[in-house]
This record gives structure tokens, C-alpha cells and sequence, in this order.
């Protein structure tokens, strides 16, 4: 019995979900650790389509239990919004989720801040989500973040409030801060049933020998430390970031998977090297139906770099790679891996501490014959094509990590294991 994380290494949407719902298959619990409504988690199962923000991806399965641990920031109306769907839809939470006390919530303040900070007056558009994400991890380091179990107590409640809007210059009427009050306290009792402390939980678990799922959100070079700053979420999507934001120990984490798209993608502003801004990359984004499942945008793509993946599997510790949408890449042509970053007249095989150098930096390619088969039924490593088998070693050569996992299309079925 073992615990496994699930990590996305690039700039996120690296289709985690299918490999959190493809391993969930023997799995007894699967935890969101950070982030919140940002992610957009896409699963397909039978044609059937299910796009969760907040509930871990593991509610598909009715075996499996699901933990929001308390490094995830959660917008309470959003969350009863999407189980209200879920339900709607057959699924059964009782006794299957559990929410910790201790997560900050996000407000509707929050998320208006969010807004106005995106509308790019102050020249700091990061092309958030607007989910008031930033704002809401801000509140929680400033120490004023309101959290789960304020929600039981009116008059902490009620007086956190006031202080929370007044920091940031908003003073609330007495109508407004009572319907607020009266709005949350609705939604607290919808989730009370659910609200219990998840490490105790989790350290339990892991000792009774349950299998857990640690499932990130977002992508490595999204990571508020590492990422590439200020273009960045506001949590540490890094494995790092799992014993902070679910208060289980690094020694209790067993394997750590990096799920890596076959090529890279990017939402939202900041330098991205490998971006294709050609017939290629529309291509790419048209094969690949890259547009966010949270905001729709169209998401920028570009060819595997290598640089920036060498980095993240270093960061995370990553034992083995999921190798995602492997069958968008059939019919692009010859295919490019990013090998290192040429910066003045230097090659630089490190990925920049300065979002500086990174967006000034020019990739340097290896070039490698593409394939122009339908992969998409393959369920057998040695049935791909020789030129999408010597693209998937290279890979695996130049990160020094296997590809265990090759997902070949967003079903269930579509996944080849090695
Ligand atoms: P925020 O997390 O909404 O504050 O957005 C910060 C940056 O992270 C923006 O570039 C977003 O596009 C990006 N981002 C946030 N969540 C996701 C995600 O789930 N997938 C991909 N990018 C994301």
C-alpha cells in the first residue's frame, strides 16, 4: 500500500485528471492540496464529461474517498454550485468528502479583487482565472484570511469580515455585511456534514495501509516559488508543496508521478520559449482541443522543452512520467524537442531564475521525424509508430525519468501502461 502523487510539471491542463482517474481505479482516497477553483479537471468516461474545479477528481469513483486538505483555498458557493451538479448527475458524497476547518476561504471580495487587478491598469496582468485565487492566498499570509471554521462562529465571523474588507479599502454597510453573514452561514451548513481535520485523517490512513492519491492542481512552472514569477498561481504546486498543504510528512509520500503533455502548453500571460505562433501550433490547439476548461481561453502551445521538464522532474523528485496527449502530435509533421536555450551567445541548459532571460531566451531544437498513424486505439507500447516510440525515448533520455503512463486520448480506455 502505498501513497503516490500525481503532479502537473509544466504550465498545467497536462490532462492530471485522466491519470488521477486511470490509477484512482485502485486507489481508496484522493487528495486536493492546494489551489482551488482555478483548476479545471476534465475526466472522460463512456462519452461522458466531467469538469471539476473544486471536488478531487476521485469523486467518479464511488469506492473512492475525497479530501480538500487545508492548503486549498475554497469558495463555498462555487463548491456546493458544482456538488449540486455532481449530484444532479448521480454522484454520492456521503461519507466521501471531507473538507479540513483550517482551508482559507475565497470571497466574492476576493474575486473582484482578482477582476480589477486583470483589468491591467497597473500593468501587472497576469491572465488569471478570476477566481480570486491571488487574493485569497494573499489574505491567508496576511494573517486576516477568513477560514472553514470561522463560519461557525457569527460574531468572529461578522468582526473578520469588517477588518478583511476594510484592509483592502471597502467599508461594508450593515444590510451588506448581514446578507453576506447570512449567505455564508447558508453555505456553511450545507458543507458542515463534511467538515472534519484532514491530517489526522490522512496519517491514519497511510498507517492502516490505504492507498492515497495526492492530485495537484496547476503545473510546476506555475508554482508561486519556482514558477516563473510574477506569472505564476499563488500556491506551491510543487510535491513540496503537499506536506504544507495536507500536513502529511515528505517521508509519507511514496511516488511521485510527473504528467507531462507531449508538447507544452501555456494560459494566461508570460513568456512561454517554445510557443508556436504558426500554422503548427494552431493546428496543435485545434488537434489537442486546447482551451481552458476554466476560462475557455485559447490555450498557447508550443513544442516539449526539455529545459523547462528536466527542471520541474528536479523540483518534484519525479520517479516516473505520464506522457499525455501523444495522439495530438499525429499528422504535425516532423516533431521538435527543446534541448537548451540559446541566450546571448551562450546555450544555457538551465531554466532562468528571471522571467527576464526567460523571455528573451531562443529555444534550440532537436528535430525528429513525426508519424501520421491514428494512435488513438493503441493500448500496446510497441504498436505505436517507430518515429512516436523514438520521440517518447528521447524523452525519456533527455529527463532520465520512464514513461510508464502514455495517454493516447482523453477516455479511460486510451492509455497505454509500460
Ligand atoms: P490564478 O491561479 O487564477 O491566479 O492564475 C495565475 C496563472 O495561473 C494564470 O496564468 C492562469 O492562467 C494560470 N492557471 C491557473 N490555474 C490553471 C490551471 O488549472 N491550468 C492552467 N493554468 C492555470
Amino acid at each position: 500500500m502505498s501513497s503516490t502523487a500525481i503532479l502537473g510539471c509544466m504550465w498545467g491542463d497536462e490532462a492530471k485528471a485522466k491519470i488521477v482517474d486511470v490509477l484512482g481505479a485502485n486507489a481508496d482516497i484522493v487528495v486536493r492540496f492546494q489551489g482551488g477553483s482555478n483548476a479545471g479537471h476534465t475526466i472522460i468516461i463512456d462519452n461522458d464529461k466531467y469538469i471539476l474545479h473544486m471536488v478531487p477528481s476521485g469523486i467518479v469513483n464511488p469506492k473512492i474517498i475525497c479530501v480538500i486538505a487545508p492548503g486549498v483555498v475554497l469558495n463555498p458557493f462555487e463548491m456546493i454550485d458544482e456538488m449540486q451538479g455532481l449530484k444532479e448527475r448521480g454522484v454520492d458524497f456521503s461519507n466521501r468528502l471531507l473538507i479540513d476547518p483550517r482551508a482559507n476561504l475565497v470571497l466574492d471580495l476576493h474575486k473582484d479583487l482578482d477582476c480589477k487587478s486583470e483589468q491591467g491598469t497597473n500593468g501587472n496582468k497576469i491572465g488569471t482565472t478570476k477566481r480570486g485565487i491571488g487574493p485569497a492566498y494573499a489574505d491567508a499570509v496576511a494573517r486576516t484570511g477568513l477560514k472553514i471554521y470561522h463560519l461557525y462562529d457569527e460574531v468572529t465571523l461578522k468582526s473578520m469580515l469588517i477588518q478583511i474588507y476594510q484592509s483592502h479599502d471597502r467599508n461594508l454597510t450593515e444590510t451588506e455585511l448581514k446578507e453576506i453573514v447570512e449567505e455564508l452561514q447558508v453555505a456553511a451548513e450545507y458543507l458542515k456534514p463534511y467538515v472534519k481535520q484532514t491530517p489526522y485523517y490522512l496519517n491514519e490512513q497511510i498507517k492502516a495501509g490505504k492507498e492515497i492519491i495526492f492530485e495537484g492542481a496547476q503545473g510546476s512552472l506555475l508554482d508561486i516559488t519556482y514558477g516563473s514569477y510574477p506569472y505564476v498561481t499563488s500556491s506551491h504546486t510543487v510535491s513540496g508543496g503537499i506536506s504544507i498543504g495536507c500536513g502529511v510528512p515528505p517521508n509519507k509520500i511514496n511516488k511521485i508521478i510527473g504528467v507531462y503533455k507531449s508538447y507544452f502548453t501555456r494560459v494566461g500571460e508570460g513568456p512561454f520559449p517554445t510557443e508556436l505562433l504558426d500554422k503548427t501550433g494552431d493546428q496543435i490547439r485545434t488537434q489537442g482541443h486546447e482551451f481552458g476548461s476554466t476560462t475557455g481561453r485559447p490555450r498557447r502551445c508550443g513544442w516539449f522543452d526539455a529545459v523547462a521538464s528536466g527542471y520541474t522532474a528536479m523540483l518534484n523528485g519525479v520517479d516516473e512520467m505520464a506522457l499525455t496527449l501523444l495522439d495530438v502530435l499525429t499528422g504535425v509533421g516532423d516533431v521538435k524537442i527543446c534541448t537548451g536555450y540559446k541566450y546571448k551567445d551562450e546555450i544555457i541548459k538551465e531554466f532562468p531564475a528571471e522571467v527576464r532571460i526567460l523571455a528573451e531566451v531562443e529555444p534550440v531544437y532537436e528535430e525528429m521525424p513525426g508519424w501520421e498513424e491514428d494512435i488513438s486505439s493503441l493500448t500496446e507500447f510497441d504498436a505505436l509508430p517507430q518515429n512516436a516510440k523514438n520521440y517518447i525515448k528521447r524523452i525519456e533520455e533527455l529527463l532520465g525519468i520512464p514513461a510508464t503512463i502514455i495517454s493516447v486520448g482523453p477516455d479511460r480506455k486510451q492509455t497505454i501502461f509500460r
